[in-house]
């Protein structure tokens, strides 16, 4: 089925070319070794009527497909995206993985990398995957648009490439999601007007679909019919907003084999755990009785007393030849705060080859992740300062809640523009503390974050080690970190704070990966060479805690020659 789409596409091939044409007669891209071919996709932004859990909602699509249209495309393919934006809300799209190598313009997120695409405009995003291949996906990045607005990026080999491992029978896109019955735009500014946290998804969603356990839901549910025998490949996406998720399925194992679009050591598990931000492909054999079998998602929630959405998402993976109706045998998911067992799916990520870890290191981060109370401001304090002890909830790194511009970081950088950022964000943080258990937990302690838009500047080719250290302030908790533009190695991880006498690393074949889950009340270390210039978003992939703060740009200088410096913007590129 999969294959059959990327045939289609190549009628755009033609098309596309002349596009391509023209359009570098404008933007003088530099050029990569050709090889690959040009995708070009057309991405309206909708709104579409659905009909969920017993009502009925207008929601923010691509094209009015929920999920949103996948791209496919081919190892070293050039993709064109036009976005016309037909809503009333702002909008840009984010291509969660891809590396933009020299292409910082179109990565997407707003106020970071350009102005949103306003009502009735358009933007064209141009970048190649280059050297990547695998599940990626996209998504929007304005507000909390994309708890709707997402699609998966499936990448194939380049032509005669095969697998690492022995071609699955079929593969099926499996997207966990969360459904809103609300505007949500709204929702995040009734949030942060409220200081308090957000509150619990209607239903968690498994490519759309919330399944029978959801009211008005019995028939709104995915489906999976498989050969007995067979070997099937899901590519899992976690699209979630404001949740982490277990993912299972009753009777079968799991093989984890590519994780973040990176091939790993065959792994072979009951369950995984996705944050938003993560992608992993899985192989399941069809091996057990003729029979209707749950495929599962519920809540991971690491973090003590905040609320989460309790009733789990079902789809079906059924078997040829069983009675259509019959009971599906439910799935066992991990209780919702089985640390261990997200543990031990991390623990058993190895990349599949020997890995091109950084030996030597040029620059030293440390960066500490958490949330803050502070202090109320408002004469309001019942609508304004719903937070712990009557405070404003926030959340940071180095102490930093990151305020978006209201204009492109990039943009302001690459025209030398003053005042809309600074660039003394802290290489580590200013105190030195037992972070994990010595953090004061209520205010009038000092709990308190520091507003800025700080950007940390990373020389071009620098060798970078950053540990991500969690904080219990408030409360520890497992924060998905996504870096843009880059992949990186996931070199160590442990629990309680980072120690560099203790700590082990594994420079042999650690997973190269684009968000990592920091473990709660733990610490992760990551490397990788900064080669590719532009200003690059590092924020957690929970919503509400990049909307608390919880994040940091990192520009990325020029090095010499056109393969080492970023291009001129795109002509359209939308205006603030
Ligand atoms: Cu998938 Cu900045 O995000």
């Amino acid at each position: 089925m999969a294959m059959a789409k990327l045939v289609n596409s190549f009628n755009y091939i033609l098309l596309s070319l002349l596009f391509l044409c023209a359009n570098n007669m404008l933007h003088s891209m530099a050029q990569w070794p050709k090889g690959g071919s040009t995708r070009f996709y057309d991405f309206k932004v909708q709104m579409l009527k659905v009909n969920k859990l017993c009502s009925t909602r207008d929601i923010v699509t691509i094209n009015q497909m929920y999920p949103g249209p996948v791209v496919y495309a081919q190892e070293d393919d050039r993709i064109i995206v036009k976005l016309t934006n037909e809503t009333p809300y702002n909008a840009t799209i984010h291509w969660h993985g891809v590396r933009q190598m020299l292409s910082c313009w179109s990565d997407g997120p707003s106020y970071i990398t350009q102005c949103p695409v306003q009502s009735g405009q358009t933007f064209t995003y141009e970048f190649t995957l280059v050297k990547q291949k695998g599940t990626l996906f996209w998504h929007a990045h304005f507000s909390w648009l994309r708890a709707t607005v997402y699609g998966a990026l499936i990448v194939y080999p380049k032509t005669g490439v095969s697998y690492p491992f022995k071609y699955p029978y079929e593969e099926h896109i499996v997207i966990l999601g969360e459904y809103w019955q609300r505007d949500l735009v709204q929702l995040e500014k009734n949030v942060t007007a409220s200081g308090g946290g957000a509150p619990v998804a209607d239903a968690y969603t498994i490519n759309g679909h919330p399944g029978p356990n959801y009211n008005c839901s019995i028939n709104d549910v995915y489906k999976i019919n498989v050969v007995p025998g067979k070997t099937y490949m899901l590519r899992l996406i976690g699209a979630l907003l404001n949740m982490e998720s277990f993912f299972t399925i009753a009777n079968h194992k799991l093989t984890i084999v590519e994780a973040d679009g990176e091939y790993t050591k065959p792994f072979t598990t009951d369950r995984v755990m996705l944050g938003p931000g993560h992608t992993l492909n899985v192989l399941v054999t069809a091996n057990q009785k003729i029979g209707r079998y749950s495929m599962a998602m519920g809540p991971y929630m690491s973090a003590k007393n905040v609320p989460f959405q309790n009733i789990t998402s079902i789809a079906y993976f059924q078997y040829l030849g069983a009675t259509p109706n019959s009971i599906a045998l439910p799935a066992p998911l991990p209780i919702f705060n089985d640390n261990l067992a997200v543990k031990t799916v991390m623990d058993g990520l190895r990349s599949l080859d020997i890995a091109d870890v950084p030996k030597e290191i040029d620059t030293n981060l440390f960066f500490t992740i958490g949330l803050n109370v502070n202090k109320c401001g408002s004469k309001t304090p019942n609508q304004n300062c719903q937070g712990v002890n009557g405070g404003v909830m926030a959340a940071s790194m180095n102490n930093n809640s990151f305020i978006r511009p209201n204009f492109s970081i990039l943009r302001a950088y690459y025209d030398h523009i003053n005042g809309d950022f600074t660039e003394d964000f802290p290489g580590s943080p200013l105190r030195f503390y037992d972070f994990v258990n010595g953090a004061p937990n209520s205010p009038p302690n000092n709990t308190g974050s520091m507003n800025g838009t700080r950007t940390k500047v990373l020389e071009f080719g620098s060798r970078v080690q950053l540990i991500l250290q969690d904080t219990g302030t408030i409360t520890t908790e497992n924060h998905p970190i996504h870096l843009h533009g880059y992949s990186f190695y996931v070199i160590g991880y442990g629990s309680g704070n980072y120690n560099p006498q203790t700590a082990t690393f594994n420079l042999v074949d650690p997973p190269y990966m684009n968000t990592i889950g920091v473990p709660v009340g733990g610490w992760a270390a990551i490397r990788f060479v900064a080669d590719n210039p532009g200003v690059w978003f590092m924020h957690c992939h929970l919503e509400i805690h990049l909307s608390w703060g919880l994040a940091v740009a990192l520009i990325v200088k020029n090095g010499q020659g056109p393969m080492e410096t970023l291009p001129h913007p795109p002509s359209d590129m939308p205006r603030c």
